[in-house]
């Protein structure tokens, strides 16, 4: 099935004796146990299963092509999750442009346990040279946070599966929509959906997918259910309800990106764009491949440094100043200040997630607020 019908009618998996259409809140954290000792319901203790995560779960490996998948209540527990099923020890190889929260996870809570490069992948003729003994994953953000930079897939695969390592994907800006890593390669692909797949601003959540069900799965999906980072029904419940418009939340995001990133382009005020839609983007073809659609972040350099991006978003009045991304309505940010003064991200540099609002007003708000 496509991706409309998949995000509509997989997961849901409920029978329920009242004949709901839409499946209800399951918040019993405990279930009965038949006489001979099993589990008929298929649910024992809500940690370890609930109905509400197990529809999320199917819906997720359905719309990832995967083969399972685990839902954590963030975005960061989910990176972390298969960052503690690596043995101590390992090498690591991680993008130099990446969503700045892992990158200070593998810093300090697994630094001494973890060694990582942080490298450019879109260099590909120069990742074997950082392969060792010990390394065990390369980890791939594409597009990536907040240069938007586009890894080819595809390439690093070839890569993973000669020296015979974990190829993960963090496609959080892609959504299960316009990018499915595990059919270009990938073993195991991550999101943030507190972001497109909450698509509301109202829900907390990560998940990871799994191309195949391998020992090192085994060890996530325990990693889940013994430590418990779980989403609760409830943040479930919003998850599903969500992602049956994830399709078509996706189409105008693209829609209003792509314009949105041609009319900034051509501002005398604007020094850049980072948009992988964008024909001028140096990995466009590469995007225009493994994407189905180019999606709803941009990135833009404000002419005069951090003083007149600044000023840019403070002036602007549909764009939320907020960090985030991916819900309905548009966010945006300075982002050198969010990340901290260890940053790399330029100073005049200000993201945005362009929500679902008509074109027009955005790019009339971006009007005057670039006067
Ligand atoms: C690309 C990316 N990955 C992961 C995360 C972390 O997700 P969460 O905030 O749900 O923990 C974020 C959050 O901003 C993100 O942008």
């Amino acid at each position: 099935m496509k991706p409309e019908t998949l995000a509509i009618h997989s997961g849901n998996l409920y029978e329920s004796s009242t004949k709901d259409v839409t499946p209800p809140i399951n918040l019993s954290t405990t279930f009965f146990r038949d006489e001979d000792g099993g589990y008929s319901g298929g649910h024992m203790y809500s940690r370890v299963s609930n109905p509400n995560r197990s529809a999320l779960e199917q819906v997720l490996t359905d719309l990832e092509k995967g083969a399972d998948a685990c839902a954590f209540s963030s975005g960061n527990t989910a990176g972390m999750s298969l960052f503690q099923a690596l043995k101590p020890g390992s090498h690591i190889i991680a993008p130099d442009d990446m969503y700045w929260g892992f990158k200070k996870q593998l810093q300090s809570i697994f630094a001494d346990t973890l060694t990582i490069d942080f490298i450019d992948l879109t260099d590909i003729a120069n990742i074997s040279a950082y392969i060792r003994e010990n390394t065990v994953m390369i980890w791939v953000e594409t597009p990536s946070n907040p240069l938007l930079k586009i890894t080819d897939l595809p390439a690093i695969a070839a890569i993973t599966k000669k020296h015979n390592l974990i190829l993960a994907c963090d496609s959080t800006f892609a959504s299960p929509c316009l990018q499915n890593p595990i059919a270009l390669g990938a073993d195991i692909v991550m999101h943030s959906s507190t972001k497109y797949i909450g698509g509301h601003s109202d829900v907390l959540g990560g998940a990871l997918i799994t191309a195949e069900k391998t020992p090192f799965w085994e060890k996530i999906r325990n990693i889940q259910q013994i430590g418990g980072a779980v989403p609760s029904p409830f943040d479930c419940f919003l998850l599903l309800r969500s992602i049956k418009t994830l399709p078509y939340r996706m189409r105008g995001h693209c829609e209003n990106g792509m314009a949105l990133a041609l009319y900034l382009e051509q501002h005398p005020k604007i020094e850049g764009v980072f948009y992988p839609g964008l024909p001028g983007h140096p990995q466009y073809e590469i995007a225009r491949q493994q994407m189905s659609g180019f999606g709803g972040m941009l990135s833009i350099l404000v002419r005069g440094g951090a003083d007149e991006a600044r000023k840019v978003v403070n002036k602007v009045k549909l764009f939320a100043q907020a960090t985030s991304l991916g819900g309905v309505e548009s966010l945006i940010e300075h982002r050198a200040s969010v990340e901290g003064p260890d940053t790399k991200t330029p100073q005049n540099l200000i993201r945005v997630s362009v929500g679902l609002e008509h074109i027009d007003d955005l790019i009339a708000d971006f009007d005057q607020a670039l006067a």
